[in-house]
């Protein structure tokens, strides 16, 4: 093989990776942010395990348009705002770990 081969036959398996992972692309950078920087406010907001903002018995999200809808407003509000595919990769990350809608 040559050295270009060897570059496309490595293109190919990482492509391949992240297709097995879809979809949430890196379930560990997401799991960071959501127990970092959105945990910090959350606590606040409910006492206690922060990830009770997601399973309580009122919680606001109804779907998974509701749910990038909530990412988006709380993402706002941190110092470096959100990109949309961050918003997207982090609400899927929920959805799989806690809310379970049907997409
Ligand atoms: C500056 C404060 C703050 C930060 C930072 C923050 N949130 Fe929130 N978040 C809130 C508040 C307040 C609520 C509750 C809103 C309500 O009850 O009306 C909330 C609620 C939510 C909900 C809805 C929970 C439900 O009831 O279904 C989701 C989803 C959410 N946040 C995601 C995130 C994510 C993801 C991040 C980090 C990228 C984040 N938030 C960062 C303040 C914050």
């Amino acid at each position: 093989m040559n050295p270009s081969s060897i570059f496309l036959f490595a293109l190919a398996l990482a492509g391949l990776t992240q297709a097995q992972n879809a979809p949430v692309a890196n379930v560990e950078s997401a799991r960071k942010m959501v127990e970092g920087p959105c945990t910090e406010c959350h606590g606040q907001v409910v006492k206690g395990d922060a990830t009770a903002i997601f399973t309580r018995a009122d919680r606001r999200a109804r779907d998974h348009e509701s749910l990038v809808k909530q990412v988006h407003a709380c993402g706002t509000q941190l110092k470096t705002p959100l990109f949309p595919e961050e918003e997207e990769h982090l609400a899927t990350y929920l959805n799989q770990r806690f809310y379970q809608f049907k997409q």
